[in-house]
């Protein structure tokens, strides 16, 4: 089964449900059905084709592809590295714009203000009709202490989180971003959420700061950095996520995050806490044959030690449905494990790097193509804007995926016939 189109969103059904639905429905064969569950009736129209391969060029030779429906594909996780104006976000807005067409929703937490309604390209605001939620006006909705689930082993109920756990994930969110914070502050922090929580279900930040200003020495000095971010407001209390709602948007096929207007701490906060939230409901709801394409640009900024929702969406995301679309001009701000990480990601286009850049981006690719460094070197600093290298999975004549790299001219949005008038 391809692509299941269900009422989702007006039935209301615990998670867990949803979960032995999707297997159920996973475990089906190709066809038309009507399904009775739990006295809703859903149907699906299941010989409907899945998510067809991205085109990424077309007009001038061959095409390329991202080969986002196959099945042999590792993850459908993509890597957009490139210098500033070297055509990242544009390429990007094609690929969204594209899946826009094929019927693909997608979402993107924007800290960059690359995907403002003024800063966007005309065509891809035409087609893929993105819908803006502006976080410093409107807030997200989202419970940052919400407990999350836990799954241990698909064939068991997942686990809730206690409130101890809730405590040290959220602190280490804290923790990402303000680095100055010592060991002591990070067990006041815990402690104090994980208190809250036991206390009241409805436990906020508000409460949560009141909490840590009776704390002594470590919370007086944890509570005055936390504040900017609390004052801020930038989760509507009382509120769980709005990731169905998104995601079924009518005509609105790309979702942003606006983080204009929020300061830099305060943004890298919401992301991480979105991230994390988006995560868990894929791991409750989602399923791989449901991608939740998920944008996120210069990511030289965000979180990348193990265990923050970047590197689980990475790792295990493909089980869930989750797609990244990850763009970064530089690499230098990562450990060897983290860059390790980023290049499991099935797919990479190296836009022109900035020319600090280039000797570190021709070893990567001459260590997993037959090319030299020297040869590399001179075809990436040769890249002319909205040119790339793409390093991905082409398929041969035979049906199977094979890594090769690609050069590719990204095909204009005004180029692109997007199947419309
Ligand atoms: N394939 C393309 N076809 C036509 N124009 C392009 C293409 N790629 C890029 N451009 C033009 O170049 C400009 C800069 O590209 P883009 O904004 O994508 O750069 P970027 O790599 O995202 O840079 P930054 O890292 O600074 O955000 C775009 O606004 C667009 O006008
Ligand atoms: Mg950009």
């Amino acid at each position: 089964m391809q692509r299941a189109v269900t009422s989702r969103a007006q039935v209301n059904l615990p998670e867990q449900r949803w979960r032995e639905l999707d297997r159920a429905m996973e475990s089906l064969a190709e066809g038309y059905l009507e399904i009775a569950w739990q006295g809703a009736i859903f149907t699906f129209w299941t010989n409907e084709a899945g998510p067809e391969p991205m085109l990424i060029l077309d007009q001038n030779g061959d095409s390329v592809y991202w080969h986002y429906g196959h099945e042999r594909l590792d993850n459908r996780h993509l890597l957009v590295f490139g210098a500033s104006g070297s055509g990242k976000t544009y390429g990007i807005q094609c690929l969204l714009t594209e899946m826009a067409v094929q019927g693909l929703r997608s979402l993107i937490i924007d800290y960059t203000d690359g995907f403002l309604p003024g800063q966007v390209e005309s065509r891809f605001t035409e087609v893929a009709q993105p819908a803006s939620h502006y976080v410093a006006s409107a807030g997200l909705p989202l419970n940052p202490f919400r407990r999350q689930q836990q799954i241990i082993d698909p064939n068991v109920p997942p686990l809730e989180e206690n409130p101890y756990q809730v405590g040290s994930r959220v602190a280490s969110i804290f923790n990402s971003v303000y680095e100055t914070m010592g060991d002591q502050q990070f067990a006041t922090l815990v402690r104090a959420i994980e208190n809250g929580i036991s206390a009241d279900a409805g436990f906020s930040l508000n409460q949560l700061l009141e909490r840590l200003q009776d704390e002594g020495q470590y919370g007086l000095s944890l509570a005055n950095k936390l504040e900017p971010f609390i004052k801020a407001q930038p989760f509507r209390e009382g509120e769980n996520s709005a990731w169905d709602a998104m995601l079924a948007a009518d005509e609105h096929w790309v979702q942003v995050l606006q983080l204009k207007g929020c300061g830099r701490e305060v943004q890298k906060l919401v992301t991480e806490f979105a991230l994390w939230d988006l995560y868990d409901y894929a791991c409750t709801t989602g399923s791989k044959k449901r991608p939740i394409p998920v944008v996120l640009d210069e990511i030289q900024n965000l979180d990348h030690r193990s265990d923050s929702p970047l590197d689980k969406m990475l790792r295990e995301g493909r089980k869930f449905g989750l797609s990244l679309i990850l763009a970064t001009q530089t690499t230098s701000n990562f450990n060897q494990e983290q860059r390790d990480r980023l290049f499991q990601a099935g797919h990479k286009l190296f836009f022109r790097p900035a020319d600090t850049e280039i000797e570190r981006f021709a070893a990567l690719l001459a260590q997993v193509t037959r090319d030299s460094k020297s040869d590399w070197s001179q075809r990436l600093a040769r890249l002319e804007k909205g040119q790339c290298w793409s390093l991905g999975p082409v398929e041969t004549s035979a049906g199977k995926l094979q890594t090769k790299p690609v050069l590719v001219s990204v095909t204009a949005l005004e180029e692109r016939a997007f199947g419309i008038a």
